[in-house]
């Protein structure tokens, strides 16, 4: 039975069929999981591309993503994501990562003559979140040039990389940054582009972004020192987050750390990771 009470004066007409399409689909191939209260934001994310598209009714629409290797399914996701982020998110966590992290990462590097460093910023979303570790190396290793250093960042949403990848920010954006870290690590734009900046060179180096779908096999190799995995379990289901944990697990070394988002708990999740507080996790087996 199609719901029309529920599309009187709507845009398109949008089915419980187009939902559960659309919600199953975003499941298989994102891990992302609509419950039925997501209905009105997946209706206002995906009318965006009918307009696009031209098209008049959501059924159409799912048509579309039904054909095989449809290029709709890319925009699709990309569609439902959710990229909202920040600058220094979460501070606590940075502040973690100075305090603790970095000297725990120098003191097992003493001696060697390449030491080598590796953060994992797992759905980075725009890039605020590693352009914000990348200042907090700088900052905190002052020979990092001579290191093996790099933070990989990766997110589903190719829309969102190529933004992170231009690192160029509108200055609302940038409000809460501190005037000594805007001064030192942000380049000021001129003219049609005096309303943004662009993150400097010497942090942007330290980056490197790919698209990954963390429900899908990594194409990623070694161990990293701390991964950052700040907001995204939220849209998963918790198998889904379980089977991402103990993937995560094998690329730490015991007691290596994992940040999460201020309303995520890996309580029940894995036995793989034990919480220090502050949604700050030791890995432990
Ligand atoms: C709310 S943002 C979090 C950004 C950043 N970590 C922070 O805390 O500020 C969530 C990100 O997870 C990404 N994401 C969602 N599902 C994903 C998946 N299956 N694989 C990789 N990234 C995914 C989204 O595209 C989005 O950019």
């Amino acid at each position: 039975m199609e719901p029309l009470l529920n599309n009187i004066e709507k845009e398109f007409i949008f089915t419980d069929d187009d939902f559960n399409f659309l919600s199953e689909l975003a499941v298989k191939t994102a891990g992302i999981n609509l419950t039925t209260d997501k209905r009105e934001l997946v209706y206002g994310r995906v009318s965006k591309r009918l307009r696009i598209l031209d098209i008049d009714n959501f059924k159409d629409y799912c048509r579309l993503l039904k054909k095989k290797n449809s290029e709709e399914s890319l925009h699709f996701i990309n569609s439902i994501t959710t990229n909202v982020t920040s600058f220094f998110r979460e501070n606590h966590h940075f502040e973690y990562l100075a305090d603790n992290v970095i000297p725990d990462i120098i003191k097992s590097n003493a001696g060697l003559s390449t030491p080598r460093l590796r953060i994992w910023s797992a759905g980075c979303s725009t890039g605020e979140e590693p352009y914000s570790i990348a200042m907090v190396l700088r900052e905190h290793i002052s020979d990092i040039d001579n290191w093996d250093a790099k933070i990989l960042a990766t997110d589903l949403d190719s829309n969102v990389l190529k933004t992170a990848k231009q690192a160029i920010y509108p200055l609302e954006r940038v409000k809460q940054v501190s005037i000594e870290r805007k001064k030192r690590w942000m380049q000021m734009g001129c003219d049609e582009n005096k309303d943004s900046i662009k993150i400097k060179e010497e942090i942007r180096q330290l980056v490197h972004f790919k698209q990954l779908n963390l429900t899908e096999p990594w194409p990623v190799q070694g161990i990293f020192d701390c991964i950052f995995f700040r907001n995204v379990a939220i849209y998963f289901k918790k198998p889904t987050q379980t089977s991402i944990l103990n993937r995560f697990a094998d690329h730490q070394k015991i007691n290596d750390k994992l940040f999460v988002g201020h309303s995520e708990s890996l309580i029940g999740i894995s036995q793989k990771y034990q919480s220090i507080g502050q949604t700050i996790h030791k890995k432990v087996s």
